[in-house]
């Protein structure tokens, strides 16, 4: 990537830290960063110094922030409850955006208005021909993915059996039943959208069970060219000990791990059967997709319409879900 593109980060936390550094090894310049107050402001501006080697200047006002630094792109990093404000705001101001997962979601909004938000956003977008795209970096793993199962079991035809398992500290090492699918359902349901373009679930077909440290869904996809596929998706918020991240179709299965390389760079690396492939950072993919698209050389990984269709799916499947409580809770 040749010449530097100016970004900003809105909410520069812990996933916004990831996205400034790998926009950087990409080749960009990161002009600015949005936070809540001057302390926490300064906070994040030694953070960022210390790990990109530079004074990046930080703004609590999203306007004196477009205006002082002038980027082009920004990612949108601050809570859920937040995205749609800053996508709104960037779309006023005609920068590209490449908001992270979910593309809304407020807890103190009813489902239906959630979605109503992420309309809003997509259409804004649209009516601006601003680029609105939306980060869910395990998309990124799909032409490995691809090739590994071209290499094992022939080109794929039709996906039929779509499974997930997907584990995580959780927020602050507590989310609990639908905060664990709030905070992780968009990432398998981002592969299924790429896998089934133009799902539908089967309606009837939603089993979901949110337990205290584990959610469970299972259901059935159907696509526009009305290949039907059983999903089953499993996350879980676990303390300690190696996380469990897998995903596949067919029963073709493989492990991810995120880590760093000899060399002290993060990176992925995929395994099956014993056999363990390394590629670079997901969330670097995504970032350099999205780069190319807001350079006009390509497309993103997800777009904002199918981030859009990525949360109808969630919200669905939540509408249907049961909690089940252990005798521990
Ligand atoms: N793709 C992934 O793998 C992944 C991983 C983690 C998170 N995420 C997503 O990324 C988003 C952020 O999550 P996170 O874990 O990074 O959260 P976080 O660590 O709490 O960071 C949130 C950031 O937003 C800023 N912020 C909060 N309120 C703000 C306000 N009123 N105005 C401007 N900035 C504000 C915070 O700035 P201050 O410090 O100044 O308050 C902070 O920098 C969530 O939507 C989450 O789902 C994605």
């Amino acid at each position: 990537m040749n010449e530097s593109l100016p970004v900003a980060i809105i909410g520069a936390g812990r996933i916004g830290r990831q996205h400034a550094k790998w926009y950087q090894a990409a080749g960009c310049r990161v002009v600015g960063f949005l936070g809540s107050s001057e302390e926490s402001v300064g906070r994040t501006q030694a953070a960022l110094h210390e790990m990109l080697g530079v004074t990046i200047p930080g703004y609590t006002d999203f306007e004196r922030l477009i205006s002082e630094t002038r980027p082009v792109a920004v990612s949108v990093c601050s809570p859920h409850a937040l995205h749609c404000q800053h996508v709104l705001q960037a779309v006023d101001a005609g920068v590209a955006i490449l908001c992270e997962k979910p593309l809304a979601w407020d807890e103190e909004k009813p489902l239906a208005e959630i979605l109503l938000d992420a309309r809003r956003m997509v259409a804004a977008a649209e009516k601006k021909q601003v680029l609105l795209a939306m980060n869910a970096q395990y998309v990124a793993g799909l032409p490995a993915y691809m090739e590994w199962y071209a290499q094992v079991r022939g080109p794929l035809d039709r996906p039929s059996r779509y499974e997930a398992v997907m584990q995580s500290r959780g927020r602050g090492g507590g989310a609990e039943y639908r905060d664990i699918w709030i905070d992780l359902g968009s990432h398998p349901l981002s592969l299924i959208v790429k896998w089934s373009p133009g799902v539908h679930i089967e309606p009837g077909s939603i089993h979901c069970v949110l337990r205290r440290k584990e959610v469970v869904a299972d259901f059935r996809c159907v696509a526009a060219n009305g290949n039907v596929c059983d999903c089953s998706i499993r996350l879980g918020n676990v303390p300690e000990g190696k996380l469990e991240r897998r995903f596949g179709v067919n029963g073709f299965l493989l492990d991810y791990e995120g880590r760093n390389n000899p060399e002290g760079v993060f990176h992925t690396y995929l395994s099956h059967g014993g056999e363990e492939r390394e590629y670079p950072d997901l969330l670097l993919m995504s970032i350099e997709a999205f780069v190319r698209a807001v350079r006009g050389e390509g497309e993103p990984l997800i777009s904002g319409a199918e981030g859009l269709r990525n949360l109808e799916l969630q919200v669905e499947i939540l509408e249907h879900a049961v909690v089940e409580q252990g005798a521990a809770d």
